[in-house]
């Protein structure tokens, strides 16, 4: 695990934002983790933690049954930074008052700074424009509390106390929107907690390689995909224990084009990591035969994955490990502690691995983000283009087929979605969108090609922006753009006559169509 000694500790009170408070003070240099809300005071005296930041939350201080942290945090040593609900628990914890707000504030809202100390130190502007999203607000303060800053709804929207080592913010300074919401945050690591930069991928890949070669005895096995993470993963374990790791590749059939391939030429031949290929293309496809509920179809998916991936696990070892490209939301999400993994964990890509082989896991990833783990990728030699790459399902092309899959509805999706990644290449515009795809179902329109009438495919093109998966709007793509795909499908993909693009946003539709 990272060094938890000097860094900073996230109290997590159920905001939003809370691993985006993370992410910016990493972004700072300074190792960031969330924690449960009541995480106690001693805990995170021990692990020698410089400061703690109390996250938002969409309780009310006053109710009940609203989360706390731990008394002794409140009247104890280590500097504090509320934000929101965690400014909130603050100035209750010390006498003050709270209520709902006369005027709830959401959105965009500025604040006039008073005093330039504390978080505001070195902060030029007379007004900064800040996020906020509340209901409750501090009616009266703590005494010895002073205002740092004003809204027009609050009267106490920043404030410190008079030993300069407690916050509170009524608005989000780790919010993009907040203008200069990183200079607040530096402040408070550094000038505060006294935090000493030290976080870097390049830190973090030099000790995790030396961590992972002395800990780890025997072999150890890792499904690639072709994805960001498990391509990180793989070449991460390889500098760390060389060919101990096998790599395997199951070719489901399922896939994008020439995604075999790719694995093969960036992971094999230019990065040297041992990747062994397995095609059970066929036998997907069998297995998939006659099954059209989406669910069903994920299930045998994720059932026949564990089967191959047992199989070869049996006939190739013995594996002492099992590698997981897992990140650090997923591990934080499924509710597990930051102790070494112990259980396997029900990957949605790889639809459950067998249990009963024994592994023990290792997931050389877990204490990152996505936007780390591509940086790390960087430093690791991954092409830009594998780092880059949209999210793609564990189940693949089958859940962006409606109805069953068949062979010529297969070719159809591959082939369309291929056309669909190549022109945002062409046009730019790849790399500015969370996903791109086509898939199809069983329509078939009326088409003319010549002077004969032909009964064709349907392919619906998907295009959308997201920043977490969570919701996503439809891109408005430009009619040049979506005429090019529409030319390049109907001409290229044999059996399509029509191409239509979708504009629902999620919600009410989820991203892939199934
Ligand atoms: P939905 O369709 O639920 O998808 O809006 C959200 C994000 O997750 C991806 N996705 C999956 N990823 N295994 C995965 O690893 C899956 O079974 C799976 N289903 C959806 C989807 O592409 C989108 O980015």
């Amino acid at each position: 695990m990272h060094q938890t000694d000097g860094s900073i500790a996230v109290l997590d009170f159920g905001g939003q934002y809370s691993h985006l408070i993370c992410r910016r003070v990493r972004g700072l240099g300074v190792y960031a983790a969330l924690f449960p809300f009541d995480t106690p005071y001693e805990t995170l005296k021990t692990m020698g933690v410089a400061g703690v930041i109390l996250s938002g939350g969409p309780a009310s201080v006053y109710d009940e049954s609203s989360p706390h942290p731990d008394g002794a945090l409140l009247r104890g040593s280590l500097p504090l930074l509320g934000i929101c609900y965690g400014y909130q628990l603050i100035v209750q914890a010390h006498g003050g008052e709270v209520q709902r707000a006369s005027r709830r504030e959401y959105g965009k809202s500025s604040v006039r700074i008073l005093d330039r100390s504390g978080l505001f130190e070195g902060l030029s502007q007379e007004k900064i424009s800040c996020w906020m999203s509340h209901s409750d607000s501090a009616t009266k303060l703590p005494e010895g509390m002073s205002v740092l800053g004003v809204s027009d709804n609050s009267p106490y929207a920043a404030v410190q106390s008079a030993d300069g080592r407690q916050f509170g913010v009524q608005f989000h300074p780790e919010v993009a929107h907040t203008e200069r919401g990183d200079a607040m945050l530096s402040n408070f690591v550094f000038n505060v907690c006294g935090a000493k930069k030290g976080w870097s991928m390049s830190n973090f890949l030099e000790e995790t390689v030396s961590e992972l070669s002395s800990s780890i005895e025997g072999r150890v096995l890792c499904a690639v995909s072709g994805g960001v993470d498990s391509s990180v993963a793989s070449v991460l374990l390889n500098r760390a224990v060389g060919d101990r790791l096998q790599c395997v590749f199951i070719d489901t059939g399922l896939l994008r084009e020439g995604e075999a391939a790719e694995v093969s030429k960036f992971l094999k031949e230019d990065l040297g990591v041992p990747v062994e290929f397995v095609d059970a293309a066929d036998l997907f496809l069998r297995s998939l035969k006659g099954l059209s509920d989406p669910e069903e179809k994920r299930k045998v998916v994720g059932r026949v994955f564990a089967d191959v991936f047992e199989h070869y696990a049996r006939t190739n070892g013995p594996f002492s490990y099992l590698a997981q490209g897992t990140l650090y939301p997923d591990v934080i999400e499924s509710g597990r502690s930051s102790a070494p993994a112990s259980v396997i964990k029900t990957h949605h890509n790889v639809g459950g691995l067998p249990k009963d082989l024994s592994l023990r896991v290792v997931e050389p990833l877990k204490a990152l983000y996505k936007d780390e783990v591509r940086s790390l990728g960087a430093i690791l030699g991954l092409p830009a283009r594998v780092l880059q790459r949209h999210p793609f399902p564990g189940p693949g092309l089958a859940v962006r087929i409606i109805g069953e899959v068949t062979p010529d509805k297969l070719r159809i999706c591959r082939q369309a979605n291929k056309v669909v990644e190549d022109v945002l290449l062409e046009d730019g515009v790849y790399n500015k969108v969370w996903q791109a795809f086509a898939y199809l179902g069983d329509d078939r329109v009326t088409g003319v090609l010549g002077d004969e009438r032909k009964v064709g495919y349907q392919v619906t093109v998907k295009v959308v922006e997201s920043q977490d998966a969570m919701t996503a709007d439809w891109y408005r793509a430009s009619h040049q753009m979506l005429e090019k795909i529409s030319n390049r499908i109907t001409n290229e993909v044999e059996g399509v006559v029509s191409v239509v693009y979708a504009i629902s946003s999620k919600p009410p539709a989820t991203i892939e169509p199934q």
